[in-house]
């Protein structure tokens, strides 16, 4: 084994724990394998959290189950980037009450991001006594020592560790799909966006060794995966850090290079950081989709400076068009705020005029959210919360346009598509690079498989078509 893999004795500690878990478990829940209910909200980070969540509770010995009524264990990994978010947990949790009352000795436990806020963490473990766990996103790692606890001394407790800047490699893991993975390669994020709670409760960025990335693409690529999402909060500046020199698009360049037909996907760029050479390599390697998520956040140079994005809407549009000349079938997509404080009607106007320059296949869209702790939060908003909801609507109905113009382009052609999951009973969902669903008539022996299809119709959001 090489001098990388040994195991950290912080995580031997871990295995530890984990082993006397998979005794004490069974006898307390009174069969061989207690069921675990696993929820989670938020953005992909989380999720690839739950997978090593869910990896460590298989190794305790439980079974996962999607019936939460019939678990034993439930957990929550929360997501904190908005209010509504936030709403969505209290809401939920408090619906555990009963089934806490049904079985005491289920044990509740509540992580992920929300927790990284003080504020919301007393909050919770003082609003819900039948919460036993309480931790943060910097302790993930330790969660079979916190279950050890919290089952043999039947004490409350709230564990929100600081950022040690560490990763912690070679946990276990659970993926939750067989033919599309995640595949973190950084975690933390350093850009501090204005209004933006992630630095706070991510900590700092940091990158995971190349070697151990490639390693792990290769595993999933042997086990049959066809699509790999490589994940990060802003991947356009991995390596950082590193003593090795590797940035993204040399990384990117790597992990396409393994043997073998997959699509390799990748989340999120910062328009700050996306490069020429970035555009470049996907440009030259055709297993790298042909789909770039490119947030912009706002059309006006004015909030952008405001929410301190460091890019203009000149420079913006000058990788847009670059990506576009290098690479005809792009898909692109973006995320956008609508209502920052003090964004007004001209500055939203100019976020109109930049997504009818661009032309977005599709669009992830939010009102502005107040996060505590932020600078923005800070900041003067005077316009209300009707106003923003009416350009909400304006900016949808634009985008509704674009969409189905873009869709309604593609009848009659034939994209290269990976059918996912069935929609009913005769039809697959397909999905092509660029994250458009394709609907076609196809037995579901057929899912999880490349397949060439034809668009035989178009919707807005969703197109029929036909295998070919
Ligand atoms: N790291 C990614 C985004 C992570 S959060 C990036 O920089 O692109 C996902 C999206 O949520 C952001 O792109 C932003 O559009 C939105 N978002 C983040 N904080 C928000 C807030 N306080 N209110 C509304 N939307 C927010
Ligand atoms: Fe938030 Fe900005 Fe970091 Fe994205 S880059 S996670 S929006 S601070
Ligand atoms: Fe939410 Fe945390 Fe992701 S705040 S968006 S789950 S990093």
């Amino acid at each position: 084994m090489s001098e990388m893999m040994e195991k950290d004795p912080l995580l031997q500690k871990q295995e530890e724990y984990t082993e006397l878990l998979r005794d004490i478990l069974p006898l307390r829940y009174d069969r061989e394998h207690p069921k675990a209910f696993v929820h989670t909200y938020g953005c992909q980070q989380n999720v690839a959290d739950s997978e090593k969540i869910k990896g460590m509770l298989e190794k305790m010995g439980c079974e996962l189950t999607e019936n939460k009524e019939e678990a034993d264990i439930i957990l929550f990994n929360t997501c904190a980037v908005r209010e509504h978010a936030e709403d969505r947990v209290f809401g939920n949790v408090g619906t555990l009450k009963a089934l806490k009352r049904q079985k005491p000795s289920l044990l509740i436990c509540l992580c992920g991001c929300m927790m990284e806020q003080e504020h919301i963490a007393e909050k919770i473990y003082k609003s819900f006594p039948y919460v036993s766990l309480v931790f943060g996103t910097h302790v993930v790692h330790r969660f079979p020592e916190l279950v050890y606890h919290a089952v043999t001394t039947g004490k409350r407790r709230i564990e929100r560790g600081t950022d040690d800047g560490r990763i912690y490699e070679g946990l276990p893991i659970h993926r939750d799909g067989s033919f599309k993975g995640w595949l973190p390669i950084m975690y933390g994020c350093d850009n501090f966006c204005t209004y933006c709670i992630v630095p706070h409760v991510r900590g700092r960025e940091r990158s995971r060794r190349p070697e151990v990335i490639l390693q792990e693409a290769e595993a999933m690529i042997r086990s049959g995966y066809k699509e790999i999402t490589l994940l990060g909060q802003n991947v356009n500046s991995y390596g950082k850090g590193l003593d090795c020199g590797v940035h993204f698009a040399q990384l990117l360049k790597r992990v396409s290079e393994i043997e073998g037909d997959f699509w390799l996907s990748f989340m999120t760029s910062h328009p700050k950081d996306a490069s020429r050479e970035l555009i470049d390599v996907i440009a030259e390697n055709p297993k790298i989709s042909r789909h770039l998520h490119l947030p912009f956040q706002s059309g006006s140079n004015r909030i952008l400076q405001r929410m301190n994005r460091r890019y203009t809407v000149e420079k913006y549009l000058d990788i847009v068009n670059y990506a576009k000349s290098r690479i005809p079938d792009l898909a692109l997509t973006s995320d956008v705020i609508v209502g920052f404080p003090g964004e007004t009607y001209e500055d939203f106007s100019q976020t109109l005029e930049l997504m009818k320059e661009v032309e977005f296949t599709s669009l992830f869209t939010f009102i502005y959210s107040k996060r505590m702790g932020t600078p923005a939060a800070r900041m003067d908003d005077p316009y209300t919360h009707e106003e923003k909801a009416a350009r909400m609507g304006e900016l949808l109905r634009t985008q509704e346009e674009i969409s189905s113009r873009r869709t309604a382009a593609m009848v009659g052609k034939t994209y290269r598509v990976l059918i996912e999951e069935q929609a009913r009973e005769g039809v697959l969902n397909a999905r092509t690079q660029g994250g458009v669903v394709v609907e076609v008539p196809a037995p579901p022996e057929r899912i999880g498989s490349f397949a060439q299809a034809e668009i035989t119709e178009a919707g807005n959001f969703i197109l029929r078509g036909k295998l070919v």
